[in-house]
C-alpha cells in the first residue's frame, strides 16, 4: 500500500499521514525490553513503508534508536519531531523549570543522541496551562535563538491530554500564534478538539499531530469497557446508546471494520484540521497493521453519526 503525504500546516513539509511515535506505553518496543538495535529495525522498517515523521523526544530514551535506525538514510527526506519537557519534573507537578542553559542542555544532547546537526521540528514538551506562560516568554526565546543558528526547523508544543483532556492550553497558546506544529489527543471517546482546537490550527494554519488515537482505552474491548464506564459516571454520555459490556460492539459489526483499533485510527484520519496520526508500537506487524488502517477510507456515514451521538460532547477521557 502506497503512503499518503500531506502538507504539515505552514511548514509546508510534505510528511507521512502516519508518523512513528517513539513514546507512549511502547516506546518501540523498548517498554518490554527491546534493544536499541532491535528498536532501530522497527524505525527501519517505518522509513521501508514509507513514513517521513518519526516522533521521538529527551524522556522516551529512544534517540538513540532513532539516530541508528535513520542512519544512512537521506535526512532531509526525513521530518525528526524532538522535545523537552519545560520543567525539571515533567507535568506531573509544579515543577522547577528549566532555565534556558539548561534547555539547551536538552536540545544539544537530543542532536547528539539522534546523530544529526538539526531536528526539523523541537517541542515545548507536555506543557500545562500553569507552564505556558514560562514556556513562551522564557524557552520560546532561546528556542528561536536555535532556529536562526539552524539547529531547529519549526516549533511546536504539545499538550498533557491525560490531565488536560479539554485542552486548556492549546485553546489559550493557539490564538497567540507562535506554533508552527501542535501535537493534540484525539480520538473516538474524546473529540472535543474538534470544537476547541482544529477551528484554530485551521485559522492559523498550523500543522498537527494526533496523539491518543488508541492508547490504552481503545486498545481492548476491557479497557474501553472501563474508559466508557467512567464516562457513564460523569454523565457525559447515554448508556441507553451502547452495550456496556462491549461499548464499541457496533464498529466491529461495520462491514470493513476489521477491529475497534482499525476504527480508531481510521476515525481521527479523516478528521477535517487532522495532518499527522502517529502510532506509537514495539511491534513490526502493529505498524503494518496500522499503516493500513490509517490509509483506509474514512468510516461510513452512518457510523460517524452513531460515534457523533454518543461521544459528541465527551471531553474528560484520555484513554490512557
Ligand atoms: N505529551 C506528549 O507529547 C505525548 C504524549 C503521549 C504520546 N505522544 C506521542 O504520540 C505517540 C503515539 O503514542 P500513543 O500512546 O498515543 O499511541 P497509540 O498509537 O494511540 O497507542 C499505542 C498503544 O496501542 C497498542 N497498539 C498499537 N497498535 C496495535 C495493534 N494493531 N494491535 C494491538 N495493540 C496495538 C500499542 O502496543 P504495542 O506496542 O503492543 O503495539 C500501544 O500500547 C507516542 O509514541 C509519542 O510519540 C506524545
Amino acid at each position: 500500500m502506497d503512503m499518503d503525504y500531506v502538507r504539515l500546516g505552514r511548514t509546508d513539509a510534505m510528511v507521512s499521514a502516519v508518523g512513528l511515535g517513539c513514546g507512549g506505553h511502547s516506546r518501540l518496543g523498548m517498554a518490554r525490553g527491546a534493544s536499541n538495535e532491535e528498536a532501530a529495525d522497527l524505525v527501519r522498517r517505518a522509513i521501508d513503508l514509507g513514513i517521513n515523521f518519526i516522533d521521538t523526544a529527551l524522556v522516551y530514551r529512544t534517540e538513540e534508536a532513532v539516530g541508528l535506525g535513520i542512519k544512512g538514510h537521506d535526512r532531509s527526506k526525513l521530518f525528526l519531531s524532538t522535545k523537552s519537557w519545560v520543567g525539571k519534573g515533567g507535568a506531573e507537578s509544579s515543577p522547577e523549570p528549566f532555565t534556558p542553559a539548561e534547555f539547551t542542555a536538552n536540545l544539544e544532547s537530543s542532536l547528539q543522541r539522534l546523530g544529526t546537526d538539526y531536528v526539523d521540528l523541537f517541542h515545548l514538551h507536555g506543557v500545562s496551562h500553569d507552564q505556558l506562560d514560562y514556556a513562551r516568554e522564557v524557552l520560546l526565546p532561546e528556542l528561536r535563538r536555535h532556529q536562526e543558528a539552524g539547529k531547529v526547523r519549526f516549533v511546536g508544543i504539545t499538550e498533557v491530554f491525560r490531565y488536560d483532556t479539554d485542552h486548556r492550553m492549546l485553546q489559550a497558546a493557539l490564538p497567540l500564534n507562535d506554533f508552527d506544529v501542535v501535537m493534540v489527543g484525539f480520538n473516538l471517546l474524546n473529540p472535543s478538539a474538534r470544537k476547541t482546537v482544529f477551528p484554530l490550527t485551521l485559522q492559523h494554519d498550523v500543522g498537527t499531530l494526533i496523539m491518543f488515537a488508541v492508547r490504552r482505552g481503545l486498545n481492548g474491548v476491557e479497557n474501553t469497557r472501563e474508559a466508557v464506564a467512567e464516562l457513564i459516571d460523569k454523565q457525559e454520555i447515554d448508556p441507553a446508546l451502547i452495550n456496556p459490556d462491549d461499548p464499541l460492539d457496533f464498529l466491529r459489526a461495520t462491514l470493513g471494520i476489521k477491529s475497534q483499533i482499525e476504527a480508531a485510527y481510521r476515525f481521527c484520519r479523516h478528521e477535517p484540521g487532522a495532518h499527522v496520526i502517529l502510532t506509537g508500537t514495539g511491534s513490526a506487524a502493529h505498524l503494518e497493521e496500522n499503516i493500513a488502517s490509517i490509509l483506509a477510507p474514512r468510516l461510513p456515514a452512518e457510523t460517524q453519526e452513531k460515534l457523533k451521538l454518543i461521544f459528541g460532547e465527551a471531553s474528560s477521557a484520555s484513554a490512557n
